[in-house]
């Protein structure tokens, strides 16, 4: 594969809607594959047969197809926004009370933390998020004003916000997430009110958005940390590196070294059924199918990024 040097040289390389015309095809034919995620009640609704996917190129370019314009919860891909607002507040500091390893294990496990004193493997789990969580309830006034704001001047999309039927549902449900924040701040590593922290973890799980919103809410990933849509400075090129790596590593849960290998971008899934990955200096994109696999990522979302890269040899490899 050719490595990633010039946009325009890139991207003039390919005919893009022409693929994503055919990836959309493909992926239609296998429409009934995976399970949703019916663990939140409110997401077990969800139609299994849509699929919508979008491209956003740093050259100007915008690509959509299928149902790329359905809103969807956009779940655990907001740990990628979250995780940059902690960042820009807590700054490395932020590693002290979380890691960047993968975990090897499911997104919601509890195991790790009994051995690892409480401290998360990596931000984009569950155990991870609410400690990411926790910081931006520590630093901001208005924490979920501000992800309100931070989703809607990244994706240019000014109607960006919470399902409530979903928060609802996810409040009502969240055994784990309830069970974990505890079992973390037993370690000392939550400092918030538990309740506080995870309102505000479902409230950004809960966000709804379209896969255009998503794919423009991280672009500033492909432009290091450079922001087109708002045309500000959102971080640090050294911290847009750094959030690009651990998407690399951790970002589809127990499935990165297997998501690594097919797909080879960084990516982050959220079992509403989203997967977004960035092509540092050349694009970023969302894929969306509610089917999940066994790990919990998009099951036809993940095929049809593993197709782009085959059919574009656009990847960080
Ligand atoms: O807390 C949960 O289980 C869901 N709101 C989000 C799970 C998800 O998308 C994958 N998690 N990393």
């Amino acid at each position: 594969m050719a490595p990633i040097s010039d946009t325009a040289n890139v991207l003039a390389r390919h005919d893009l809607p022409g693929i994503l015309a055919a990836i959309n095809a493909e992926v239609r034919e296998r429409f009934g594959e995976g399970r949703v995620a019916d663990y939140i009640p409110m997401l077990g609704s969800v139609p299994v047969d849509r699929f919508g996917m979008a491209l956003v190129a740093l050259d100007g370019q915008v690509h959509c197809v299928g149902d790329a314009r359905e809103p969807f919860s956009v779940q655990s891909v907001s740990k990628v926004h979250s995780l940059t607002l902690a960042l820009e507040v807590a700054g490395a500091e932020l590693w002290d009370r979380v890691g960047r390893e993968p975990s090897g294990v499911p997104f919601n496990s509890l195991v790790q933390l009994e051995f690892e004193g409480g401290v998360p493997r990596n931000p984009l789990i569950n155990s991870g998020a609410l400690v990411v969580a926790d910081v931006i309830l520590s630093h901001y006034q208005r924490p979920r004003e501000a992800l309100l704001e931070f989703m809607r001047a990244r994706s240019g999309n000014a109607s960006v916000g919470v399902d409530r039927e979903v928060f609802a549902s996810e409040k009502q449900t969240g055994y784990r997430n309830t069970a974990l924040v505890n079992f973390i701040r037993s370690f000392g590593n939550i400092h918030n009110d538990i309740d506080a922290v995870l309102d505000f973890y479902y409230a950004q799980c809960s966000l709804e958005m379209d896969c255009l919103d998503l794919a423009r809410s991280v672009l500033f990933l492909a432009d290091e940390g450079h922001c087109p849509v708002s045309g500000v400075g959102v971080t640090r090129p050294d911290r847009a590196k750094r959030i690009n790596a651990v998407m690399l590593t951790c970002g589809t849960y127990d499935a990165a070294g297997d998501f690594a290998f097919h797909v080879g971008l960084p990516a982050k899934s959220g079992v509403g059924g989203g997967i977004v990955a960035v092509v540092p200096k050349v694009m970023s994109l969302c894929v969306w199918s509610p089917g999940l696999d066994t790990k919990g990522n998009s099951l036809l979302g993940g095929y049809a990024l593993h197709r782009f890269t085959e059919m574009t040899g656009l990847s960080i490899f």
